[in-house]
Parts: C-alpha cells; sequence; structure tokens
C-alpha cells in the first residue's frame, strides 16, 4: 500500500520546476510550439500510427470545470526528473501508449507552459528507483496541451494499473494525482482508484491513445 510522502520534498521539487518555468517561459513555449511541437506530433505519429487530438473542454458562459481529484503521490517519486516527452526507450517491452490532453483552470481557460511530471511502473510493474526510466517532465504547449508517448505500466501488488503525475499552475500549489485505466479487473479492489481519474482509451495503430484533461 502506497503512503502518503513529505509534500514539503514535492513543494520544494516544483518550486524548483515552477522557477525554472518563469525563467524559461518564452524558451520552454517557443520550443514547445510552433515547428517542435509539430516534429514531435510526427515523431508520435511514426512510433503510433495517426495522431489523435483529445477534444477541448468545453467551456460555457457559467459552464466551469470540476478540479482534478489529488491523489497521494505514493512512495516511488523521484524529483529532477529529465524533460521529455517520450520516455519509450529501445527494445523496452510493454503495449505502446500515448497520453494526452490539455491542462486547464477550473473556470476553463487553459494554462500554456503548465509543468507536468509523470512516472510509472514498467511492464512487469516494477518503478526504476535509481534513475529516469519511465519518468519525465514537460511542458504543455502554447494551447496548454501534453502529450506523453509511454507504455502502459505493469501491475504490481496492491494497485491497479495507474500513471503517476504532478501538474502545476504557476499561481497554485501542484496537483499531484494518478490516472487509470477503463476496464481494468483490479480497479475494484484498489482503494486509491477513483472513477473520476479514468482516462478515455482508443485503440492506435501501434498500441493505445488515452486522452484526459486536468482542471486545477
Ligand atoms: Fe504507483
Amino acid at each position: 500500500m502506497e503512503t502518503l510522502i513529505n509534500a514539503r520534498m514535492h513543494r520544494r521539487s516544483f518550486q524548483k520546476l515552477a522557477l525554472a518555468l518563469a525563467l524559461s517561459t518564452p524558451l520552454a513555449l517557443a520550443a514547445l510550439g510552433g515547428r517542435s511541437a509539430g516534429i514531435a506530433l510526427a515523431q508520435s505519429t511514426a512510433r503510433t500510427g495517426a495522431p489523435r487530438l483529445a477534444p477541448t473542454p468545453e467551456c460555457g458562459d457559467d459552464d466551469d470545470l470540476a478540479a482534478t481529484l489529488p491523489q497521494t503521490a505514493g512512495p516511488f517519486y523521484t524529483p529532477d526528473t529529465p524533460e521529455r516527452r517520450s520516455l519509450l526507450e529501445p527494445g523496452m517491452p510493454g503495449t505502446r501508449l500515448v497520453v494526452t490532453g490539455y491542462v486547464y483552470s477550473t473556470d476553463c481557460q487553459p494554462i500554456p507552459g503548465a509543468p507536468l511530471d509523470f512516472w510509472q511502473a514498467d511492464d512487469a510493474g516494477v518503478y526504476d528507483n535509481e534513475g529516469y526510466r519511465l519518468r519525465g517532465h514537460q511542458f504543455a504547449d502554447v494551447d496548454a496541451r501534453f502529450e506523453l508517448e509511454t507504455i502502459e505500466p505493469g501491475l504490481y501488488p496492491g494497485r491497479t494499473r495507474h500513471i503517476h503525475v504532478i501538474a502545476q499552475a504557476l499561481d497554485q500549489p501542484p496537483l499531484i494525482t494518478q490516472l487509470y485505466f477503463p476496464d481494468e479487473p483490479a480497479n475494484a479492489s484498489d482503494g486509491i482508484f477513483n472513477p473520476t481519474l479514468v482516462m478515455d482509451i482508443q485503440a492506435a495503430e501501434v498500441g493505445e491513445t488515452a486522452f484526459f484533461t486536468f482542471a486545477m
């Protein structure tokens, strides 16, 4: 069973990330927008077939988004991850997965440049606690869209299949949560699982594409 970690440790590490974002936002946005984003999408397309874009949230005048539920980070978070949108490595076993979506405020405004730090178990349900395998952070692009190229995480005792993430808007505390898969038998027996954090999954040419939009 996962336990709550020291929240101050997360705050410190993400304050570093937020500071880096504040100092480098024009650079980060330039790097993630336009041609670079197109290149990242093309790379994803080459590996996983036709890209699928998540629908942006539908925002009416008084149609606020429900805040994404925070969850425990568990015991396996490692700070200072490399910046990368793909966690794939040569020969890495597992079902290919692209997770994509947006980062929005609860009043339905996109948060371009929002940092997201992902980590997960490998296909055998094992975390790399020595290095940064299947760990990486990125910044949402100019449209507040993120895209993570990875594999489906494996199961480990006591937990259903899940991906950990910390997302942040500059003026808010970090949102620490987990993303889940639909129709997983272990969802029903996992005491941390919450159905509001289930991603929409579609079959891709290679593997699967998952959609999730964060509201914070
Ligand atoms: Fe976990």
